[in-house]
Parts: C-alpha cells; sequence; structure tokens
C-alpha cells in the first residue's frame, strides 16, 4: 500500500503566517488596540472565522453580525493585498527537495490547509501540479483540531488514513492528524508541537533518507 503525503500549508510550504499577522494587527489597531506576535501563535491552523473571534476576544470588542461580516472580509481583502506579489522566492527551504522526490516516486500527495485563499497561493509560488488532492478552508465544515480536513483528503487520495503521513506547523494540526490516527511531524518548534510523532525545525533538517524510510514502514 502506497503512503499518502499531506501538508498543510501556511506556515509549512510558505511563511504566509506573517502576512496574516499584518492583516489582523492592522485590523486590531483599527478597532484600539494591540495585537502581538506571541498571540499571533493562537491564530495558527486556526480558520478565519475563529481567528476574529479570538481577536475581538484580546480587544474586549462586542461586534454585532454585521460588524464582525464586514471585518472578515476587510482583513482578507487586506491579507490579499499582502499576498499578491507572491513568487517561489516564497517557498520555504528545502520544501521542493521532499516534494520531487515524493513526485519522482509517484506518492499521492495533498494538501490540507484551513485557508480559503490555499490554491491561488500554491498558483503563484508554482507548486500547484505537485497536488494530487487538495483540501482547504472551502471544503470543511469542521476546523482543525477536527480531523475532518485530513480525513477527506486521505479519502480524496485513496489511501488509508493510517498509511498518511502530515506535515504541520500549528498545535491545532498536529492534533487533527494524531486524531486522524497520521503520522504527524511538526515543523517548527519542538516545545510547541511537541504532540508530534516527529519533529523538525524546518524542511532543511529533512533528510530524503527519513522519507524513504517512513514509506518503507508497515
Ligand atoms: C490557516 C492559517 O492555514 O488558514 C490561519 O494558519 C488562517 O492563520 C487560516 O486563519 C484561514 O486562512 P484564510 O486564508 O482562509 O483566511
Ligand atoms: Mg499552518
Amino acid at each position: 500500500m502506497k503512503k499518502g503525503f499531506i501538508f498543510d500549508l501556511d506556515g509549512v510550504i510558505v511563511d504566509t503566517a506573517k502576512y496574516h499577522y499584518l492583516a489582523w494587527k492592522n485590523l486590531a489597531n483599527e478597532l484600539g488596540f494591540e495585537f502581538t506576535k506571541e498571540q499571533n501563535e493562537l491564530f495558527k491552523g486556526v480558520s478565519r472565522k475563529r481567528c476574529l473571534e479570538i481577536l475581538l476576544e484580546i480587544g474586549e470588542v462586542e461586534a454585532t453580525q454585521e460588524q464582525f461580516d464586514t471585518w472578515m472580509i476587510e482583513k482578507n481583502v487586506d491579507y490579499l493585498k499582502y499576498i499578491e506579489n507572491m513568487d517561489a522566492s516564497e517557498i520555504l527551504p528545502d520544501v521542493p527537495k521532499i516534494l520531487d522526490y515524493l513526485k519522482d516516486r509517484n506518492h499521492p500527495i495533498a494538501l490540507g490547509s484551513a485557508s480559503k485563499n490555499a490554491q491561488p497561493i500554491l498558483e503563484k509560488v508554482g507548486l500547484l501540479s505537485y497536488f494530487d488532492v487538495i483540501v482547504d478552508g472551502n471544503n470543511v465544515t469542521k476546523a482543525k483540531p477536527d480531523p475532518e480536513v485530513f480525513l477527506l483528503a486521505a479519502k480524496q487520495l485513496g489511501v488509508n488514513s493510517s498509511d498518511c503521513v502530515v506535515f504541520e506547523d500549528a498545535v491545532a494540526g498536529v492534533q487533527a492528524a494524531n486524531s486522524a490516527k497520521m503520522i504527524s511531524i511538526g515543523i517548527g518548534d519542538e516545545k510547541v508541537l511537541s504532540d508530534a510523532r516527529y519533529n523538525f525545525k524546518d524542511f532543511t533538517e529533512i533528510d530524503t533518507n527519513f522519507i524513504q524510510d517512513l514509506i518503507n514502514k508497515n
């Protein structure tokens, strides 16, 4: 049975977390409060709607439904301006090395992201053709840490969940992969992602021999 490989997008393939942060910070400032990089950690892997709920809790801002909807749109319009000119130079180091290794061996590859902007970002950075399946914020109803996004990706890849490997930079994403009984690989701070089965600072630390060992595993 072939192994399936599922990649999160933001913070794994590209460093878009910094643009999400800037867009949320602009909104917070407009509403009259600060939003720090530390607080932004809570936003990783979390849906846009939930991020705005948390932001308003931080700022102790009450919102009508209409205001809430307006701010969701406003944040995204701002975010889209930041990502407008993204290109291949924003792919995180050694991501193509791993994608090429898998592609050359015909291993199915999926994207499993909470973002509704996933597909255009992959197009901008020139990686769209690597992905056999894309499951993103447009296809799921339950956000990470719910495993829905990864279970759907496995299903569409035609691979058993237990034969899937997930690369994630968010605590909620690692939890989602673990709940789906997949092999979770944390990309980022080992202390933050301590629930992951394996941990790496980034893809430069991942050797293709490690990937081959995962492929060979029963
Ligand atoms: C996740 C990010 O990948 O996507 C979150 O880690 C973000 O920070 C979420 O909120 C939703 O993204 P978007 O692009 O649909 O607003
Ligand atoms: Mg992420």
